[in-house]
């Protein structure tokens, strides 16, 4: 409990302060009016001298009363992790409404910025007044309370999540990684394009399709005149812009059908996916690292505080894992070496090892976490595993593909160089679906070249950015099997 005389505050002000604030609640009022409101993390990074008056909004973490007739107010508004303690003294002409404020209050506060000679803070707001912007109706039902949630119980409150700590830190790191994201590119003269979301080819194959339906039916008679899906990647739209103007990406959200309930998975994802002209596959690896240590490097040195945070109460290792990666380049190795690899390791896995057959996520993570220990990226995968699109190599048994495999998190990036020679498309292509991508099979008649692209789960970089474990956690409002609710 603190001292009150060790604080020094009585109720009146003291020197200085005076000058700046009449101690009374009609100042406060004025006080209300006049200042520019500010924010938390302004505050508590010095943006206003000690004395300054501050007005600031947001809602209530906890309070609690001390003697002698104090408020102590925890009051957080986003801006930061760390909240702004808020002085409420017995001056205050509210005061006994502001003793009974509890969690997910919203307040307006006004008063001065004073030096706090409490332990966690440097500085804290003395109030001058507390208006009560949106109280809580019925406290006992709030389901924030200040204790620790478990992370299922929070996805149940997936509208109020975002004011706990963890989820408001995910948010942070989230928006932090979608600017670094679009500043990488601007920044290397990459146009962003906005691919459609509604799209009329279900032959990617990359997972299964929701259909969309306009409100009449499907089949001829269909808004779009034909069936139509959302989409499960901008890649192919993204290739056209690509082989006109060299450099673009596409970051927009995307779906997937899969009825796996994993801890990876998500029916509603963001992709980024680069895609480059005049490029080979090398030139890939040499982007998507370059790129995964440049944004990660930007959420390191933007994301400190909310980063420290994962570290002690998430997982241990994530921010000396995300300065590794950034530090180390990343390794390299055929999908066939690969195997070898894991068939040397003595491992007993679950799945066989066989050139031919898919690497499941045991094997990858062996090969990023104690074969590699570091990221990793497996190059030239059999044909048959992958995409029509993928480039043919010349051994007639594999293709340009690579996947990138980091730590704690498996597959995170998947891409490849492109198919630019029609004959060799076609032979990859059932006949139907060259006749719905005549589009695409046209943009190898005129002007092809060799192009390359990879595509990067958002959330899966959120993962590994926090070290969450659930990638329901990653994205403000999960859209899994069976779960739509909010
Ligand atoms: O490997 P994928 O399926 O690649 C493509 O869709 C290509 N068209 C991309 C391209 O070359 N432009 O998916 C790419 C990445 C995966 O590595 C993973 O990070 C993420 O998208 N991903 C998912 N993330 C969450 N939930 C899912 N269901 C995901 N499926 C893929």
């Amino acid at each position: 409990m603190r001292q009150i005389a060790k604080r020094g505050w009585s109720n009146r002000p003291r020197n200085g302060i005076a000058a700046l604030l009449a101690w009374n609640p009609s100042a406060g009022l004025r006080t209300l009016g006049v200042v520019k409101p500010t924010t938390v993390n302004a505050v508590l990074a010095g943006a206003q001298a000690i004395g300054a008056q501050a007005r600031l909004r947001g809602w209530v973490k906890s309070r609690r009363t001390s003697k002698g007739g104090f408020s102590f107010i925890a009051l957080n508004d986003g801006s930061c992790l760390a909240d702004l303690q808020i002085v409420a003294d017995a001056a205050l002409a509210n005061y006994d409404e502001v003793a009974t404020l509890g969690a997910g209050c919203a307040l307006e506060v006004a008063g001065v910025v004073v030096e706090s000679p409490g332990k966690g803070q440097a500085r804290e707001l003395k109030a001058a007044e507390v208006r009560v912007a949106g109280p809580v109706e019925q406290p006992e039902t709030y389901p924030i309370a200040k204790k620790r949630h478990t992370f299922e119980h929070l996805r149940t409150v997936a509208h109020l999540r975002p004011r706990t700590n963890t989820f408001g830190a995910i948010a942070r790191v989230r928006s932090g990684i979608a600017q670094a994201v679009h500043d990488y590119f601007r920044s290397r003269g990459f146009l962003w394009v906005n691919t459609p979301i509604i799209t009329s080819s279900d032959c990617e194959g990359a997972g299964e399709l929701f259909r969309v339906r306009g409100p009449e039916d499907d089949g001829a008679d269909a808004f779009f005149g034909r069936d139509t899906y959302l989409t499960v990647s901008g890649q192919l739209n993204v290739e056209a812009y690509c082989l006109a103007l060299s450099k673009v990406y596409t970051f927009g959200p995307t779906f997937r059908a899969e009825n796996s309930n994993t801890s990876r998975h998500l029916a509603e994802f963001w992709m980024i996916e680069p895609e480059i002209a005049f490029a080979n596959l090398h030139d890939l690896a040499d982007l998507a690292e370059d790129f995964l240590t440049t944004v990660l490097g930007d959420v390191l040195r933007r994301h400190s505080e909310d980063l420290a945070f994962f570290r002690d109460w998430v997982d241990a290792k994530v921010v000396e894992r995300l300065e590794n990666v950034v530090a180390t380049p990343f390794a390299r190795m055929d999908y066939g070496e690969a195997v070898d690899v894991l068939k040397a390791s003595g491992e007993r896995f679950e799945f066989p090892v066989e050139w031919g057959r898919d690497l499941q996520s045991e094997h990858e993570r062996f090969l990023t976490e104690k074969h590699v220990g570091g990221p990793v990226v497996v190059m030239n995968y059999p044909r048959e595993l992958k995409a029509f699109y993928m480039r043919q190599n010349d051994d007639a048994r594999t293709v340009a593909a690579m996947d990138v495999l980091v730590p704690g998190v498996g597959e995170i990036i998947g891409g490849s160089q492109r198919e630019e020679r029609l004959a060799m498309l076609d032979a990859r292509m059932a006949p139907d679906t060259q006749e719905d991508l005549w589009w695409y099979r046209d943009l190898r008649r005129y002007g092809s070249v060799p192009h390359a692209g990879f595509g990067l789960g958002l959330e899966r970089l959120v993962l590994y950015a926090t070290g969450m474990d659930n990638i329901r956690d990653a994205i403000p409002f999960p859209r899994t099997p069976g779960n739509a609710a909010f």
